[in-house]
């Protein structure tokens, strides 16, 4: 079977002209051997390479070039099956855009006097338009920005334990609080309850074997438990996760949620409810009348697990929340995939558009972490910054500046 490989890449500073031309040498005499072919573009600082040959070589071949020191910030745009290679002809071509640019020919004119074209000339092939975009500069060039963002530390706050007071839920609920931060105001914008059954059950295991009137009286009983431990623990904005079957069922919903905090000296703005993108699939007939009184007592709303389902961006048109949460299987490993930082910047810049404030959530690594903050992203959950506490919240040191 044959693939396609395409990725693109900085080069390091200290590589000189010499050292590209010894490597380019060298990898001309590799991919004969291995039976590959491909085009690799420079754009100083840019590389961007197009791999054919057999699919285990080009999965090889691949993990060396992650590894090598030459370059950095690898992102892969797109591995696919390929019925037939495009550039058969080449080990490795290369191509200096700066040869193109100097000579002042379009890239088709080079192409035709380097016999440089695709083999079957589909100029609508995958490899082709990425091509296009990396030449002419169309690709987001916001994304180009941030991943050539020379990648800085981020100082971690120290964390700071609180008090080691444990508040006590008046149910049987316990909840683990993590924390929403803000690296450019440096702070805590809200607590995310999380919902932690009893004897250390899974959550998902647990509520999976409650019947439906069960699951609505763990609901609510559950959410009077947050709200509770949230005033006990001086929190001053928690987010709580609503089971759709229950934030839907009647109207009344809304009232109930505001005597629980009321009952606890809570602000209607102190508190945000969290719905999941694919539980708003679900067609709720009362969804969008429940939606607009829950918003309209000052209580926010926030889309979970963005990106998760099916639902996307018209989700934001018809309900327009004051916050999404971006789902971690489209943060994890950011900083080197591109079809995720394409999604996960037009959804940033949608919101954006929107006054929809943006969350990443699930990051743990750090170079996803300053892929996302360069993009502009600046609410983050997170183990990397802190991991849940039991009936209890871990609070950030942000230090003096
Ligand atoms: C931008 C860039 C493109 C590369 N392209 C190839 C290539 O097409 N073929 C190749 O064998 N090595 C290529 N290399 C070099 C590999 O990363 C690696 O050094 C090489 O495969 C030798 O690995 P080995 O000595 O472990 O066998 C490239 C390196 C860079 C930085």
């Amino acid at each position: 079977m044959l693939s396609s490989l395409i990725y693109r890449s900085h080069i390091q500073q200290n590589i000189d002209e010499e050292m590209i031309i010894q490597m380019l040498a060298d990898a001309n005499q590799k991919n004969k051997q291995l039976g590959i072919s491909g085009l690799l573009f420079y754009d100083a600082p840019f590389f961007f390479q197009v791999i054919e040959g057999p699919e285990e070589a080009v999965k090889v071949l691949y993990e060396k070039i992650l590894q090598d020191t030459r370059h950095s910030n690898v992102v892969l745009l797109t591995h696919e099956n390929i019925k037939f290679r495009q550039y058969p002809n080449f080990g490795m071509y290369f191509v200096d855009i700066k040869n193109i640019k100097n000579n002042d020919v379009t890239l088709d004119q080079y192409r035709e006097e380097n016999n440089l074209n695709p083999i079957d000339n589909n100029y609508d092939s995958k490899s082709e338009k990425f091509i296009r975009q990396f030449i002419e500069r169309k690709y987001n060039q916001n994304l180009h920005k941030a991943v050539s963002n020379v990648l800085k530390p981020f100082s971690h706050p120290d964390l700071k334990e609180n008090s080691g007071f444990r508040a006590v839920p008046p149910n049987s609920h316990s909840f683990a609080f993590q924390s929403v931060i803000d690296c450019n105001k440096r702070k805590t914008v809200f607590l995310e309850a999380l919902a932690r059954p009893p004897h250390g059950d899974n959550i998902e295991d647990y509520l999976a074997k409650l019947s439906q009137s069960e699951f609505e009286q763990f609901d609510m009983h559950s959410t009077e438990d947050a709200i509770s431990l949230a005033a006990q623990l001086g929190i001053h904005k928690i987010s709580v996760n609503f089971s759709p079957n229950t934030l839907f069922k009647s109207i009344d919903v809304v009232d109930q949620i505001e005597n629980l905090l009321r009952k606890y000296g809570l602000q209607n703005s102190q508190l945000i409810v969290e719905v999941t993108e694919s539980d708003f699939i679900e067609n709720h007939p009362l969804a969008q009348k429940i939606i607009s009184k829950l918003r309209s007592s000052g209580i926010a709303l926030a889309i979970d697990d963005f990106g998760d389902g099916y639902a996307g961006l018209s989700l934001l048109a018809q309900f327009q929340p004051d916050i999404i949460k971006i789902d971690g299987s489209l943060i994890r490993s950011i900083s080197s995939s591109g079809p995720k930082q394409a999604i996960v910047s037009a959804i940033f810049y949608c919101a954006e558009s929107m006054a929809i404030s943006v969350v990443a959530e699930g990051v743990e690594d750090e170079e996803d972490f300053q892929f996302l903050k360069s993009l502009g992203i600046t609410q983050f959950q997170g183990h990397l910054f802190s991991k849940p506490e039991i009936n209890n919240y871990i609070e950030h040191n942000w230090g003096k500046n």
